[in-house]
């Protein structure tokens, strides 16, 4: 339960912040996916306002993390602001962005927000420079390997003020797909993996999406943020008793960047039956995953609308949690033992 039960889709952003001000003054915040036209930027803004001691702006591109510092400092020039450049897409500048965070002279760090994603709903199948599924690499192998090499600042902010928070953006999307052990590039028809792997094509169908194709974007898509939903559920048991909690979250949806390579034709019957949230409303989910008290201590909660809401088994199961967590560490060819 939160601590705002009549929190919903229209809560502003500014609501959470000023409701949970206390939590946010003077932490040390790392937050991904940072741009002026994303839930990233528009999250990062509201928490500005609480007076942090310093948000770490991370995301792929330089200027559009300028663009968000430039805004906060503008509207609140007291807080101190750090960009660092990573895409989530390279294993190789994931690395590098971690090292730089473990060489930050603050020895702590209270709040992840691991907000950064992408949806490539085009047709063309892409892959990482690790030929990794460019779904898979981004939203969950980026961030698996990112967060376990920064882990140690975020526990000992855990250890030393007893709470330090995880959270991480994923999507009502998962339900879409299950972890596709036998083809985790996505390359094969639905009905070319074991049956417990398939997707449900259903849900796609219902929004009238081409099912026709051996590669189906949303398939990916889905798959990719089941697995950041098992990540955060794993890393969570993995930290009880070090005072740091992981959780996940659905936004609801928004218009973002996130549709930028797709039209309403290709989102089918969900772009005209969803409620699309303002940027501000988008926030206000993370917000509450991140902040709000009655959530200390708790791990392996999935919120939507700024409320607790049940995840897909197969997105919260351990046995299944544990053997993506060895995935995980083969793709990055490094092993975790927390
Ligand atoms: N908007 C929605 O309706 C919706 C619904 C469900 C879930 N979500 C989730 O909410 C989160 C935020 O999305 P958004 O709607 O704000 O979309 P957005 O405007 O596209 O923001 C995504 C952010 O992630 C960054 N990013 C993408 N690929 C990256 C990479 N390889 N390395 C580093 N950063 C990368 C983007 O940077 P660039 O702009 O520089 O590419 C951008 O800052 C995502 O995880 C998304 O999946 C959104």
């Amino acid at each position: 339960m939160t601590s705002h039960t009549e929190y919903g889709e229209k809560t502003n952003a500014s609501e959470v912040v000023e409701a949970f001000s206390g939590q946010i003054k003077g932490k040390t915040i790392l937050i991904t996916g940072i741009g002026p036209a994303g839930i990233g930027g528009e999250a990062a803004t509201a928490i500005a306002s609480q007076g942090p001691a310093l948000l770490i702006l991370a995301s792929r591109t330089l200027s559009k993390i300028e663009a968000v510092a430039e805004v906060i400092k503008t509207s609140y020039p007291t807080v101190a602001t750090r960009a660092l450049v990573v895409d989530f897409a390279s294993i190789k500048s994931v690395r590098e962005a971690a090292a730089k965070v473990t060489a930050y002279p603050e020895p702590t760090i209270d709040i992840f927000i691991h907000n950064a994603g992408l949806m490539d709903l085009r047709q063309e199948h892409r892959m990482s420079v690790d030929g990794i599924d460019e779904h898979l690499a981004v939203n969950f192998v980026g961030g698996f390997l990112f967060t376990n090499l920064i882990l140690n600042k975020i526990v000992e902010a855990g250890r030393i003020k007893g709470e330090a928070r995880i959270v991480i953006v994923a999507s009502s999307a998962s339900p879409i797909s299950p972890i596709r052990f036998h083809d985790l590039n996505v390359e094969k028809a639905a009905t070319d993996v074991p049956e417990e792997e398939r997707p449900n094509l259903t849900i796609l169908e219902q929004l009238r999406i081409p099912t026709d194709t051996k590669y189906i974007p949303f398939v990916a898509y889905g798959q990719s943020k089941t697995a950041s939903i098992l990540f955060a559920v794993l890393l969570g048991e993995l930290l009880k008793g070090k005072g740091v909690t992981v959780n996940t979250l659905h936004p609801g949806a928004i218009r973002t960047e996130l549709q930028r390579t797709t039209t309403d034709k290709d989102l089918g019957a969900s772009a005209t039956m969803m409620y699309w949230k303002t940027l501000s409303q988008g926030a206000s989910t993370t917000l509450v995953a991140a902040f709000d008290p009655a959530l200390k201590d708790k791990s392996g909660v999935y919120l939507e609308d700024c409320q607790v809401k049940q995840a897909m088994p197969f997105a919260t199961d351990l046995t299944i949690a544990k053997k993506l967590w060895k995935v995980g560490e083969e793709l990055v060819g490094q092993r975790f033992d927390i």
